[in-house]
């Protein structure tokens, strides 16, 4: 299913079309350019942020604040303003005051990387997808990420990032999977926390996205999602709430559903109880690309700035305040929260200046975030690592692998350099939706690894053909791909174009065959226990081919763990069918009137999670289901021991344990600490609560120390509207997976 809303995307620079009135906007933010010195009191950095954002608010017109509560318009969604020719060329623009020496926001997409950057006629790196990202498991690379893409962000020009995507693997087949963490709310919320503390540390807006529940693109702008508050407190909400108390994103962009009745652009338990109230959250809600459905609801719930463009906190707002509907205190509070945000990023005190993005640097970033990404699924007779001495002759089949290796697409897609690597001449460019191949060849790098092998390649489209090349050759390593973008669901999550088939016969037809994954989400693999090994390499970026190929010929040990489960089919979904849109509930492609219908909101329909918080391997395990490859799961070149389990229960619960790299060489193993609460909690058989990435000698053992943080034990108590820790007994388990948990150990707390 694609929704055409979302099909120009177009360049707002590019525009001619509905043009509101120059005069309807404040003189002062008519020309960024005429920049007067800023008065020094709010300049003063000794000052807080607030005090900073409310010396400003005081000094501001109405229509200085309405300008900031609002974007500039972008075609295929309403009413473009003139000023958007101002814009950087990314998704969003806010006119500055230069008047106040408030400058403009400029926001680009940056889910992996930074988006529109071949219109823009500029460059940047495209890391790993962000499930990747979070198959690292890793604090330190996540941070490296998010550093990456704010350097770069502000090499372009812009000082606000729209990434940050951590809506929970509720539904697999979303075709954003890709672009979020996983499936656990406490992996998902701390990865995406210091995605977004690197951005910020290189003083850009951070924004995380999109809240919430938007766990299905099909019907996203009308679906009414139903769930109980326990259950989303403990498992959605909860990786937003973590990764906004770990970072202090500037922004939280609403999406596009319904919640328990109202869009969460407009929903004030969401809005106002949880987020602003409970989590003290101190930055601005924005809204997405024509998520706003209101002024007066939607301001009163808590949302403080529209985009693209300004269908109801423009000239609507204005008239609302005129009139008394919209108190000024509302409007007052939704501009000082942007402000605010903006000095305590550090926006207007370091402004983003113009420069070269430091490309080989984001190549050598990329690839060794790839590096410790790739999860080893499978490897039979340790066929993985490929001894070049012993390999003569390799068949290189399928998934364009000649050429490249494949990018997640929709508003997170990044430019690859030169263009598509399997698109003709001139039409090498990316455009909505397009399936984007990065000219990373795994066919060129497993070249350079086996020099002296004879190395071939099969596109994979004739089965027969590619079998009678793998029969020739001493291995045969086929590349898989399953594309995704937002915009459209996964009908399934087997591989498509039959490549479920040409595995089999290439199988069949060589003992040694390995298949790397190039994914966005978990697929099934019915020929899973004919294949010598396994890598899910996901969507891997700018150096993906170097990455598989090191990790293919032993220059890497594999390290990574899955962030979400692979079920065996479709069938153990929570949801087998996902729940489509009836027809009322979408708008026509090339209806030019789809943002009108879209704002004043398309009729409901229902999607019921009453699996509640059993989300993932939480399902799983309570409904007792083989998994084809559990949450947690990875294998490495290496082999582990865990021993010694010891639990000092202080304020705290502290966990020690022994870990020794038993194999022959050096690693890394991700130890997982689970923990079973008490039965009166009512929950799941287990849930993640700490995890550690200990690098080990071949040889050596450690002892890890992992403190487990109370709140991830705690239950939410509606009555309460509180996070409890139940008096009782607490198991902890200690593994290597969430099915392969041999330490154990109980203690009672008061
Ligand atoms: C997406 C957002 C994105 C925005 C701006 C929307 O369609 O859902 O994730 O940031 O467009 O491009």
């Amino acid at each position: 299913m694609t929704f055409h809303i979302r099909s120009l995307r177009t360049n707002p620079l590019a525009l001619g079309v509905a043009i509101l009135s120059l005069a309807l906007l404040p003189a002062s933010a008519q020309t960024d350019s005429e920049h007067k010195k800023p008065p020094a009191r709010w300049m003063n950095s000794s000052l807080s942020p607030d005090e900073r954002a409310a010396l400003v608010v005081k000094e501001m017109t109405l229509d200085e604040k309405i300008s900031l509560l609002h974007g500039t318009g972008s075609a295929d969604l309403g009413p473009v303003s003139p000023l958007a020719a101002q814009s950087n060329g990314g998704a969003g623009y806010v006119v500055g005051i230069p008047r106040l020496g408030i400058p403009a926001i400029q926001m680009s997409d940056a889910a992996y990387g930074v988006r529109s950057s071949g219109e823009n006629g500029r460059y940047s790196t495209a890391l790993p997808d962000d499930l990747a990202a979070a198959a690292s498991w890793d604090l330190n690379a996540a941070y490296e990420y998010g550093a990456l893409i704010g350097r770069e962000l502000r090499a372009q020009g812009y000082n606000m990032s729209l990434g940050g995507g951590v809506n929970l693997a509720r539904e697999p087949r979303n075709g954003r999977t890709f672009e979020y963490m996983g499936e656990d709310p406490i992996l998902a919320g701390k990865m995406v926390g210091r995605v977004m503390s690197g951005e910020q540390a290189q003083h850009v807006l951070g924004d995380i996205k999109h809240y919430v529940l938007n766990d299905q693109e099909s019907g996203r702008n009308a679906v009414n999602v139903n769930i109980d508050k326990r259950s989303m407190r403990e498992s959605d909400l909860l990786a937003f709430e973590i990764g906004l108390r770990e970072s202090n994103a500037a922004a939280v962009m609403c999406s596009y559903n319904r919640v328990n009745g109202d869009f969460t652009c407009e929903n004030k338990y969401l809005l106002a109880d949880v987020l602003k109230k409970d989590w003290n959250f101190k930055g601005f809600v924005l809204s997405d690309w024509q998520g706003a459905h209101s002024a007066a609801k939607a301001s009163a719930a808590g949302l403080d700035h529209e985009e693209p463009g300004e269908i109801f906190y423009g000239d609507t707002m204005k008239k609302a305040v005129q009139s008394g509907q919209i108190p000024m205190a509302e409007v007052d509070d939704h501009v000082l929260r942007i402000l605010r945000s903006m000095f305590a990023t550090g926006v207007i005190d370091d402004p983003p200046e113009k420069s070269v993005v430091d490309v080989v640097g984001g190549f050598e970033v990329a690839q060794k975030i790839e590096e410790q990404s790739i999860v080893l699924l499978r490897n039979e007779h340790s066929q993985l690592p490929l001894e070049v001495s012993k390999v003569a002759s390799i068949a290189v089949i399928g998934a364009h692998s000649d050429v490249g290796m494949l990018s997640g697409g929709g508003s997170a897609q990044v430019d690859p350099p030169g263009g598509n690597a399997i698109m003709p001449p001139r039409e090498g460019r990316t455009t909505w939706q397009a399936h984007i191949w990065f000219p990373t060849s795994p066919l060129k790098a497993i070249r350079a690894k086996a020099p002296a092998a004879k190395v071939q390649y099969n596109p994979g489209t004739d089965p027969a053909s590619a079998a009678a090349l793998a029969k020739a050759s001493d291995v045969a390593i086929v590349f898989a791909e399953q594309w995704e973008s937002e915009g459209m669901d996964l009908e399934s999550l087997s591989l498509p174009n039959h490549q479920d088939d040409l595995i089999a016969k290439v199988a069949a037809a060589n003992p040694h065959t390995i298949v790397v994954l190039e994914t966005g989400s978990p697929v099934t693999m019915p020929w899973a226990g004919q294949v010598a090994g396994i890598l899910e390499a996901w969507y891997p970026g700018n150096r993906g081919a170097d990455a598989v190929a090191g990790v293919l010929f032993g220059d890497v040990n594999p390290s990574a763990k899955l962030p979400i489960t692979f079920p065996k089919s479709d069938a153990d979904l929570p949801h087998p069918l996902l729940v489509k849109p009836p027809k009322q509930s979408t708008t026509e492609s090339g209806d030019a009137e789809a943002w009108k219908k879209i704002a004043k909101g398309l009729p409901a329909f229902q999607v019921t999670y009453d699996e509640a918080f059993k989300v993932g391997y939480k399902w799983y395990d309570a409904e007792r289901k083989e998994v084809l490859f559990p949450f947690g799961y990875g294998l490495s070149y290496t082999s582990y021991s865990y021993s010694d389990l010891k639990l000092i229960s202080g304020k705290i619960v502290c966990l020690s344990f022994r870990l020794a790299n038993t194999g022959t060489r050096a690693g890394a193993e991700i130890a997982e600490v689970y923990a079973v609460l008490p039965a009166s909690a009512g929950e799941p058989p287990k849930r993640l609560v700490g995890w550690s990435k200990v690098k080990l000698d071949r040889g050596e053992s450690k002892e890890v120390t992992i403190e487990i943080d109370p709140w991830y034990l705690s239950v939410f108590n509606v009555d309460r509207d509180a996070w409890q820790l139940l008096p009782g007994d607490y198991t902890f388990l200690v593994g290597s997976s969430s099915r392969d948990l041999p330490l154990k150990e109980s203690i009672n707390l008061k």
